[in-house]
């Protein structure tokens, strides 16, 4: 037995081969019957015509149903038609199971339907499409930072204190103490960036938010670089370089999955570095002059975001915020202290922050100030502050949020369809 995956058939033109698959949909015309037939790695046509098989293997093509699995053997033909551009003359069926009144059929269905049925929808060659994105996406980014000599290292998840404030911590017994599940890596990454010089991390956060919106997932993968001896200015070209390389990386390696999810590429085109950076304070003032109502030292919500972004076709950078409304761990502007050296990169076309990031706080003293303002116990932040006592040095980082830039590069409305199982408010099923 010639055995392939349809990913690989263009090897095989010509020739006889076997593949396990499933049966998408089929339809039938007179004394011929096409199956679309998938496997996971793609998608093909089998056609079979009644004088030229068995009757058994005519039989065995007409009882299968949608989802059903099957080992289909024929002849792999060129077809200039199909978008696979590979055609299966088919000689032999074999069944492996029959699937009975699979629940999502080619007709509409509501979205918490097929959220029940998540794990049956991952089928879909949208959300398949998705998926493949995501994974390219994941490569792009370790590819970026390793060609740049950062190495990854790997932040615990169970933690005994928090990074991003105490308002969203998941609390859960560690024995006899309490522990929190994590909700960024970043201040073990300091940690890692003065024994490595430059790092990242790749892993899931959780943030107990109560919050409903297109924007927010219970558990989200983040990438968090931090890298010693790199001022602010430094990070923010760091950071276009590093977004301009995955959108283009994407553009290159999803051709068709970005055609089958409908995405307007020429918007993903015009990703390239420098991007704009807009001030804190200009921003505030655009948006007063916008007609929003909103005051010097408030945070931004989505609508605010959204207006800001429409001004550009790239991803905006919103530098010095007050520090305020921003963590305890980011270092003031020596010129301005009210403002701190961070910046927020909100993607365009409305999909709001997707990074997070600062210089951070390097002098002990300052730190010790924060920990009190911020009641946080020095004692939980010991070994945060020996990063401070023994060779400080001037470094810092950001959090990519990697489901809403697959989002935004897929153009999707809701970041429920960016990760395979999403944790949503009060959804953990399946
Ligand atoms: O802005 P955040 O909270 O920053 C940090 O956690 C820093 N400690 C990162 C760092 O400097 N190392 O989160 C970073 C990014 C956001 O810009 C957003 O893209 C994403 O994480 N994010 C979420 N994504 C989905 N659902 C949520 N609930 C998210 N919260 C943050
Ligand atoms: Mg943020």
């Amino acid at each position: 037995m010639n055995k392939s995956t349809i990913r690989e058939v263009s090897s095989h033109v010509g020739q006889t081969v076997t593949i396990g698959c499933w049966l998408n949909n089929k339809r039938k015309s007179g004394k011929i019957q096409f199956l679309q037939l998938r496997d996971g790695s793609g998608y093909i046509q089998g056609v079979l015509v009644k004088s030229e098989v068995t009757p058994e293997v005519w039989e065995a093509a007409a009882n299968l149903t949608q989802e059903s699995s099957l080992y289909v053997t024929g002849v792999v033909n060129e077809d200039t038609r199909s978008q696979s551009g590979y055609e299966l003359s088919i000689t032999g069926i074999e069944p492996i199971q029959i699937a009975h009144d699979y629940p999502i059929t080619p007709k509409e269905h509501g979205v918490d339907f097929l959220m029940d049925h998540r794990h049956l929808w991952l089928r879909a060659p949208r959300q398949r499409a998705i998926l493949i994105i995501r994974s390219q996406i994941i490569r792009a980014v370790q590819q970026f930072f390793d060609d740049r000599g950062f190495h990854l290292v790997d932040p615990p998840i169970l933690t005994p204190s928090s990074c991003e404030g105490t308002t969203n911590l998941f609390h859960t017994k560690y024995f006899e103490e309490d522990a929190y599940l994590t909700q960024s890596g970043q201040l073990y990454m300091e940690a890692a960036a003065m024994a490595l010089g430059k790092v990242y991390s790749f892993g899931p956060t959780f943030r107990a938010e109560k919050s409903k919106t297109r924007r927010h997932l219970i558990e989200f993968w983040m990438i968090e670089p931090e890298m010693a001896f790199v001022n602010h200015d430094e990070s923010l070209k760091v950071q276009e370089e590093f977004i301009a390389y995955v959108v283009q990386s994407v553009l290159e390696n999803c051709k068709h999955e970005l055609e089958t999810i409908g995405r307007d590429v020429s918007k993903l085109e015009k990703i390239q570095a420098p991007f704009p950076r807009i001030s804190y304070d200009d921003a505030i003032k655009f948006l007063q002059e916008n007609g929003h109502e909103i005051q010097w030292g408030e945070d931004f919500g989505a609508p605010h975001e959204t207006a800001i972004a429409e001004s550009y076709e790239k991803p905006v950078f919103i530098t010095k915020y007050p520090a305020a409304i921003k963590a305890f761990y980011m270092k003031p502007d020596p010129e301005r202290p009210e403002v701190v050296l961070c910046a927020d990169m909100i993607a365009p076309e409305g999909y709001g922050e997707i990074i997070g990031g600062s210089q951070r706080i390097d002098d002990p003293q300052l730190m010790e100030e924060r920990f009190r303002e911020h009641e946080l116990s020095e004692e939980a932040y010991q070994w945060y502050m020996d990063l401070r006592k023994y060779g400080s040095v001037p470094h810092s980082g950001f959090g990519l949020g990697l489901e809403r830039t697959v989002a935004w590069i897929c153009g999707l409305d809701h970041v429920r369809e960016t990760i395979p199982f999403p944790r949503l408010l009060y959804r953990l099923y399946p």
